[in-house]
């Protein structure tokens, strides 16, 4: 069974944790969301949330992961076992695949417009354009269905192609060559910024902290960028999880993984708003910071179309090292239970996740108003989807947060951490409390955007609560 399968190396969890939380959430969400909140105090309450939220919950389900040794929906039915707990906490598998589906669906989409951007750079097409024509052509881009569903149909091939090998030829292989490139590209647009931008300003942008220019909407939004960032609720961290070498230590693992993820969104940063701030731009451009505002900076710089060749190149790798993880939970799930080949289950889940693709397609054109989706919910079906997500997300971190935390038998965990009384304590403290109160928060917010939904979603809320507060009672009886 596939679930018995361990990465060839002690440290490839790392690699592949890495790959599947660096993407299009560092390089082209992480700067656009700090140039939309002011800077310096978003990127204070993004890291406060990592540190004390997104680590311990990615301690949590990572160890889901490696105790179970299977993918996400079998696991979490085996630990219901093995706990002696509800089977309703079986969701939480149900959940990931589900939203691994829905966000591998228009992730798919914005990665295809990088490989637009890479093509156009590299053939120099955009050298010497002015603001108006880099706009238009982005507009005209998202008019065309036939070329989105183009570059959107290549990308989940790849990515198809890479998983469909198996977990050490596939994944395995492609990281190892993919992720140190990436690390490569990432200085040298640094380096590039540094020479060609305006660093200094930047930096200031970045890191002056002033607590003023935060709302509380940018508050929220730094939290729910965090959990996005470390790929956290999703089943996608489970699923390697169930991989990783029984050797290694998860909180190191974890807090390594956090780390290199923060720094890569912060060097982003600061390469992206050099160019940005050099060339006079504004930072406030929201999702077309990357799209818009960054072409047109390379249009005017030395080498501007190779080096913002490259520098797509880079987004295009880091969206599919994401991509991967977003086909594995599925994939891993359908060769389990239904006995079939890793070709045939990766074919499944990405034909279905492509068509689903097509909804995001036509949100942006053909329909995009008027239709079943702005009648039902007021908005595109793209708009709906990526709303979906954004429930599913902090749900499933917050379902994973009480299931370590409180369902689990404590001694059982404590064993996997593998760490001292004092840490082991703390996590549990951070996961039974800190997290649940900090996601129950983020999660509120996106209440009021669904209107008709509240009662249902406080329901959901209330559940949960009503099972942790159960099994806790069973435990110590
Ligand atoms: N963490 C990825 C990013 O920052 O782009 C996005 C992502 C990948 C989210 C995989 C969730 C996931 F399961």
């Amino acid at each position: 069974m596939s679930g018995h399968n361990v990465w060839t190396h002690k440290g490839t969890f790392l690699l592949a944790a890495v790959g599947s939380a660096v993407g299009l959430g560092n390089l082209w969400r992480f700067p656009y969301l700090t140039g939309e909140n002011g800077g310096g105090a978003f990127i204070l309450i993004y890291a406060l949330t990592i540190f004390a939220v997104g680590i311990p919950i990615l301690i949590a389900e990572t160890m889901l992961g490696r105790t179970s040794r299977q993918s996400p929906i079998m696991g979490m039915r085996h630990l219901t076992k093995t706990h002696k707990t509800s089977r309703a906490w079986e969701s939480i598998g149900w959940l990931g695949a589900a939203s691994a589906f829905l966000i591998l669906s228009f992730y798919s989409v914005i990665a295809g417009w990088a490989l637009h951007y890479t093509w156009l750079m590299l053939t120099g097409s955009l050298v010497g354009a002015d603001a108006a024509t880099i706009s238009a052509g982005f507009d005209a881009l998202l008019a065309s269905p036939g070329l989105m569903t183009l570059y959107h149909t290549l990308f989940i091939a790849f990515s198809a192609l890479i998983v469909g090998m198996g977990i050490h030829k596939g994944i395995e292989s492609g990281l190892r060559i993919m992720m140190p490139a990436l690390f490569v590209i990432l200085i040298v647009v640094l380096i590039y910024g540094v020479i060609n931008g305006d660093v200094r300003a930047a930096a200031s942008f970045l890191f002056t902290f002033n607590i003023a220019d935060l709302s509380l909407e940018g508050w929220l939004q730094a939290m729910g960028q965090s959990f996005f960032t470390l790929s956290l609720g999703m089943g996608a961290i489970m699923a390697y999880g169930a991989y990783m070498s029984s050797e290694a230590s998860l909180t190191r693992t974890a807090i390594a993984v956090a780390f290199v993820d923060t720094a890569v969104a912060m060097v982003a940063g600061l390469a992206i708003f050099s160019l940005v701030f050099g060339a006079g731009l504004e930072t406030g451009q929201g999702p077309g910071l990357m799209f818009v505002t960054l072409p047109l900076a390379f249009a005017d710089m030395p080498f501007g179309a190779l080096v913002g060749g490259v520098f797509f190149i880079l987004v295009l790798g880091a969206a599919i090292s994401s991509s991967i993880s977003l086909i594995e939970p599925v994939a891993a799930f359908l060769v389990e239970r239904f006995d079939m080949t890793r070709p045939q289950a990766v074919t499944i889940m990405v034909v279905a996740a492509w068509a689903m693709g097509l909804l995001t397609v036509v949100s942006f054109n053909i329909w995009a108003e008027g239709t079943i989706f702005h009648a039902l919910f007021g908005r595109s079906a793209f708009e709906f989807i990526e709303l979906l997500t954004n429930i599913f997300m902090p749900l499933g971190g917050l379902m994973i947060a009480l299931f370590a935390g409180w369902a689990l038998t404590q001694s059982e965990v404590m064993k996997e951490l593998g760490t001292n009384i004092t840490w082991f304590k703390t996590w549990r403290f951070l996961v039974r409390f800190v997290g649940p109160a900090a996601v129950s928060f983020v999660f509120l917010r996106t209440i009021p955007q669904v209107e008709g939904y509240v009662v249902p979603t406080l329901g959901a809320l209330l559940i949960v609560g009503v099972f942790a507060l159960s099994q806790r009672l069973r435990k110590s009886a």
